[in-house]
Parts: C-alpha cells; structure tokens; sequence
C-alpha cells in the first residue's frame, strides 16, 4: 500500500514512518508518476487542478485523500470518483494563522489603519483619525469593546478567533446550519438572519465554498446590516455575491469591506473592488501554512488501517 504526499510543503515524513503503506513523495504540480499510480492514499496541498485531473482519471486505486486545505474545492473540482474515494479536509490546521489575520483585518478596518497608510503615501497627515475622539460613538464601527460581532460560519476558525474577540469586549454571536450554544456563543440559524444582521457591527464570513453557500450573502440580505456594518470574507470569495458588494460598498449602504478571498483568485487587475470605497483587499493570506499537518495525517492514517471513520471527512 503506497502513501503520497506533495513537494509543496515540507512535511516531517519521519513522524509517519512505522505504518503499513510506503511513503513516496511527489511533485504537485506535475502530472503523477506512472509508477506511483497505483497509491491508495494521496495527500494533496496547493496541487495543480492538471496534477489532480489526471490522478482523477489515472488513480484507479484511490480510497483516501487528504486535503490540508480547510476548504479542498480543489480535490472536490477534479473528478475524483466519491464513491470511491474519501476525502478529508484540513479543517483545524489553519485555525490560528486565519484567526490571526481575521483579528487583524477587523482591527484594521475599526482603526481605519488602510485609510492612514492612503494619507501616508500622499505625504498628508490623517488628522480626522487622531487626537481626542469621541469613544465608541454610535452608528460607526469604531472598536471591539462593545462592538456586535456576528461570525457566518462557526466552525474551527471561528472557535479559534472568538476567546480574542471577546478579550476585547465583542459581543459575538454565530450563524451555522443548526441552533445551539458552542463554546460559549450562541449560533442561530440562518431562520433568525434578519434580527442578526440588523443587529451586526462587522459581519465575519468564514463559510466553506459550496453550492449551498453560493451567495450567501447577496443584495437583500446585504440591505439587513446596518449602514456602518463591515463585511470580513475569510472563508470563500464565492459566498457573496460580489456585484451586490461592490453597490453596496460604493452607494454607503455598509460601512466597508474587508476582503481575503474572492470568487475569482487573483483579483484580476481594474476589479471594481480596487477601487470601491473602505475597502481592504488581502490576497488570499489568511491561512496558507497548514500547521499539524503530520499530527492529521497519522491520526487519520492510524483510522484508515484499522476500518474506523476518519476525522474531517466531507
Ligand atoms: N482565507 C484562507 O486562507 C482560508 C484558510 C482556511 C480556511 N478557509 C476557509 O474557511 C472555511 C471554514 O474553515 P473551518 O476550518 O472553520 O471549517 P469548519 O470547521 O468545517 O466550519 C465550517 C462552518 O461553516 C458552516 N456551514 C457550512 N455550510 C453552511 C451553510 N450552508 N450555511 C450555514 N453555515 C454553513 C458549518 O456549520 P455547521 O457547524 O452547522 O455544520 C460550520 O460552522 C473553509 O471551508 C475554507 O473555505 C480560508
């Protein structure tokens, strides 16, 4: 039984050794060598969509992927055979790295540190920004403290980045596909929507890309927020509907925007959103550095042999 794991991220292949399958590794953005075709397990990480087309087609053997993508829309886009073939996210090894970077995109849009780095490069002092301020006023997204933070899908990231939220003072509050206390939070449904978005100082999406999340945020549920709202997409570009952002953005219906993906990567030069106004584009930084990646793998490798269900199954 052979295991392949990908050149594109420096893995401590010692840390697998002693299990059943041989490990071979191989270049994720070739196609696979035919003498390694007949693996039956893959662990793929920023692969080519050609490297996993062809596998797709030419990897008869496949039972098992292991994605350390949180979201594999790659692997789910290639024609693999679900059938056949399990395949397992990466969901927890980016908790702490897009945590972070959604901290920071918050941060930045409540600090406005996008708008003082614009003045910066006119060689202008950004006076309006300093000095004495008035604390938390109302109807503007100014702080945590006290701030209403609502986090579209409340998964791992999202577990991950609320302690630091509400060290701040947010208030935070979760939509997921059902009711319930998690971790302290309440997460409602999207049944109760509108009494949550009307109530939201910054809206952060973290929804995986799916067809059932597909626009998930669109124009009418846009026009739920409050005009001095921030929308934070650390999830998938595909569940806004862009169009509706950018009129949204640009008519003043939402405070702004701060943006880590989009439905289509990279952001092609003279996108709308360069120029729509109170908007932060981040190039799809957020996550990138599966951390525990070995610890997923053998924990999953250790259920795989033994017929048990493994962990972060789609
Ligand atoms: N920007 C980056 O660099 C980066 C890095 C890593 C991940 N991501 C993205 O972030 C996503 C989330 O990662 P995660 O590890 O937190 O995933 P996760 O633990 O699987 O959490 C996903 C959450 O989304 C909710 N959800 C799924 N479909 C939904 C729907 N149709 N309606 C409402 N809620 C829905 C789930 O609800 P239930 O709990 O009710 O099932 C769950 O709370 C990934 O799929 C990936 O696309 C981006």
């Amino acid at each position: 039984m052979k295991l392949l794991y990908p050149t594109s991220i420096v893995l401590d292949v010692d840390s697998l050794k002693g299990f059943a399958p041989t490990l071979h590794v191989y270049d994720a953005k070739k196609p696979i060598p035919d003498d390694l075709l007949d693996a039956e397990i893959l662990v793929t990480w920023s692969n080519s969509p050609d490297n996993l087309s062809e596998a797709a087609k030419r990897m008869t053997n496949l039972k098992w992927i292991q994605s350390l993508a949180a979201g594999p829309n790659d692997v789910l886009n290639a024609g693999f055979d679900a059938s056949k073939i399990t395949v397992c996210t990466g969901s927890g090894l980016h908790d702490h790295t897009v945590a972070e970077h959604t901290l920071a995109l918050l941060l930045c849009a409540a600090r406005r540190l996008d708008e003082m780095k614009e003045y910066q490069l006119q060689g202008k002092w950004p006076g309006h920004l300093g000095g004495p301020q008035p604390d938390r006023p109302k109807g503007k997204f100014t702080s945590l403290r006290g701030a209403n933070i609502t986090i579209w899908g409340f998964g791992n990231i999202a577990k991950m980045l609320t302690p630091s939220l509400v060290g701040l003072g947010a208030s935070v509050k979760g939509i997921a596909r059902s009711n319930g206390v998690r971790n302290g939070v309440e997460v409602v449904s999207e049944d109760s929507l509108q009494k949550v978005l009307s109530e939201t100082d910054a809206l952060v999406m973290i929804l995986p890309g799916s067809e059932a999340t597909k626009h998930a945020l669109n124009a009418e549920r846009l026009k739920l927020l409050p005009n001095h709202a921030w929308v934070v997409n650390v999830g998938r570009g595909t569940s806004i509907d862009e169009d509706a952002l950018a009129e949204a953005l640009d008519n003043g219906s939402i405070g702004g925007a701060a943006l880590d993906v989009f439905e289509k990567e990279p952001l092609p030069e003279g996108h709308r959103f360069y120029k729509t106004k109170n908007t932060i584009i981040s190039p799809h930084a957020a996550g990138g550095r599966p951390q525990g990646a070995e610890e997923l793998i053998a924990y999953n490798l250790r259920r795989f042999l033994a017929g048990q269900e493994l962990k972060n199954v789609i």
